[in-house]
């Protein structure tokens, strides 16, 4: 029942709009449920790949699984009213195209169109590509919504699905290839319906040379060029004239309707392959994006920076690169980052950026001080990071003096708890320089210098580590940082999905 259940919740949370054209009809898809059904079966295929890249087993249906379990299941529990707010977007666009173009022929490839209909397209391609590289991801669903009407316009205004094609007509998103043997103006296309029925009136010749033909229609004229298809329908005044009738394929009460499901399924591809080009040409993490699929998952660097930190800040560096370039262009790649600096009598200011390389720079400028310090501000810091970052985010804290400001202890607390951060204490003041030896679990183990235990705690009650460690020996402590943030960001991905799963099982009983 569960599925059930989320295939309605899926209904009311993404509604139906107008049709593949204005007015709904039983048993037909419209614009909105193409575009739908189109994203759904991309995102399982990103989430396939990606699940794959991960090294887990995730069993998924393709058709069986509705929009809200396969987001919540694959990408994140909170991405669901980001990804309708973003669909409702792209729809909504897509739907517009009949209001705001409705006298405007190549926006629906009538009239034989064809050339201006697949520039709509092939340029609307490039400027969403160009808008989601410059951020503006509005933009960019705007026009994807756009040139999705116009390219499922194609399936079911010409006869390509007449001459026998089942695939998509890839030439469409691209410019100066050929998207077919286009009829001439003065070629005739249709013969009369008869009685109403319009099953065969394309011309043989035209389906035997594989000419490609669209309806002609207008509001307000019942002209059309001799021996021309209509669009059909009453309102299309051209179909009134010979030859009569139409081939749209808009509904299964249209001229051409017995044709309406093979043109919505082909229609449906047809967009899947723009979704996918568009995927292929900005990355996953971008296409996510677009689709308001974000892990809003924010790097948070808290550096203590006074007299003595030198290696550690450039071990830091290091350790944030590292993370950087682990995670670029992956679903793990970070849609924040956050610096804080401290020392014993200053705290901030806190630096926020989405851009990683931005990140870097302020890295790289960070130094340590004069002087060292007894003791260092590293509470009120790590509570100015918590204030500042979303849930479920991942800080470290790098310190090598116990803290001044314990007071802050529960006030901290009670912050991780609600915003289900995980901090770690990277500390580099064991009070003894300890053996070599590997590095790993027992980092989890208890700290040595009983100043650190506060840290122990905090990092503890966030699901975080302590990691106690001479500043000679960072770099290799480091790597369990690397390591455990990489697996950490996946680990914490299944647990929200697991914890998904039981939400929506409960909601069925
Ligand atoms: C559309 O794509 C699906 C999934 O790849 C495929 O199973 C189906 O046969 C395709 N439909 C047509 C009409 O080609
Ligand atoms: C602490 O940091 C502030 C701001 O960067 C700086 O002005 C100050 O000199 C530092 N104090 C010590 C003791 O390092």
């Amino acid at each position: 029942m569960a599925l059930n259940y989320s295939l309605l919740l899926l209904l009311l949370v993404l509604p139906g709009a107008l049709p593949f054209i204005i007015i709904p009809s039983q048993g037909s898809m419209t614009h909105a449920d193409i575009t739908r059904t189109a994203i759904v079966r991309q995102l399982t295929q990103v989430c396939r790949s990606r699940s794959s890249a991960d090294g887990a087993a995730l069993a998924l249906q393709d058709e069986g699984m509705s929009a809200a379990r396969l987001l919540t299941t694959c990408f994140q529990l909170d991405s669901l009213p980001k990804f309708v707010e973003a669909f409702e977007v792209i729809k909504d666009s897509n739907v517009r195209v009949d209001i705001r173009h409705v006298f405007d022929e190549e926006y629906h490839f009538d009239s034989e169109t064809f050339e201006d209909g697949r520039s709509l397209i092939s340029s609307g391609l490039s400027f969403i590509k160009g808008s989601i590289q410059q951020g503006n991801f509005r933009e960019a669903r705007e026009r994807l919504g756009q040139i999705c009407h116009t390219l499922q316009d194609f399936y079911s205004h010409s006869n390509w699905v007449e001459l026998g094609n089942t695939l998509p007509n890839s030439n469409l998103l691209k410019s100066g290839v050929s998207i077919g043997n286009i009829a001439d103006v003065n070629t005739p296309t249709c013969t009369d319906c008869i009685d109403n029925n319009c099953e065969n009136n394309i011309l043989p010749e035209v389906i035997q040379q594989q000419k490609l033909t669209s309806g002609y229609f207008s509001l307000t004229s019942s002209h059309k060029p001799d021996g021309k298809c209509s669009h059909g329908g009453i309102i299309d005044l051209t179909s009134h004239q010979s030859p009569v009738g139409g081939i749209n394929k808009d509904k299964t009460s249209a001229s051409h309707g017995h044709l309406h499901s093979t043109a919505a399924e082909v229609a449906t591809n047809a967009t899947v392959q723009l979704l996918e080009d568009i995927r292929v040409s900005v990355g996953d993490s971008s296409f996510l994006r677009l689709m308001g699929i974000t892990r809003s998952s924010v790097l948070c660097f808290v550096i203590d920076t006074t007299g003595g930190m030198s290696d550690v800040i450039k071990e830091a560096k290091r350790v944030a690169s590292s993370i950087i370039d682990s995670t670029q262009g992956t679903a793990n790649e970070p849609s924040d980052y956050i610096l804080v600096a401290f020392n014993s009598s200053n705290v901030g200011p806190l630096s926020h950026t989405t851009d990683s390389g931005k990140f870097q720079q302020w890295m790289s400028s960070l130094t340590a001080g004069a002087n060292g310090a007894q003791t260092v501000l590293s509470l009120s810091a790590t509570e100015m990071a918590l204030r500042a970052v979303p849930a479920s985010s991942y800080i470290f804290v790098f310190a090598d003096a116990p803290a001044k400001d314990s007071y802050l202890m529960s006030t901290v607390t009670a912050l991780i708890e609600s915003t289900r951060s995980v901090v770690n204490f990277m500390l580099t003041n064991p009070i003894v320089s300890r053996r070599r030896r590997s590095y790993g679990a027992e980092y989890v183990s208890r700290v040595s210098n009983p100043a650190n235990q506060l840290y122990q705690e905090l990092a503890q009650a966030s699901g975080g580590l302590a990691i106690e460690v001479a500043a000679a020996s960072l770099p290799q402590a480091t790597n369990v940082i690397v390591d455990s943030t990489t697996s950490a960001l996946v680990s914490s991905f299944f647990v929200r999905a697991a914890h998904a799963l039981v939400l929506f099982s409960s909601f069925s009983e």
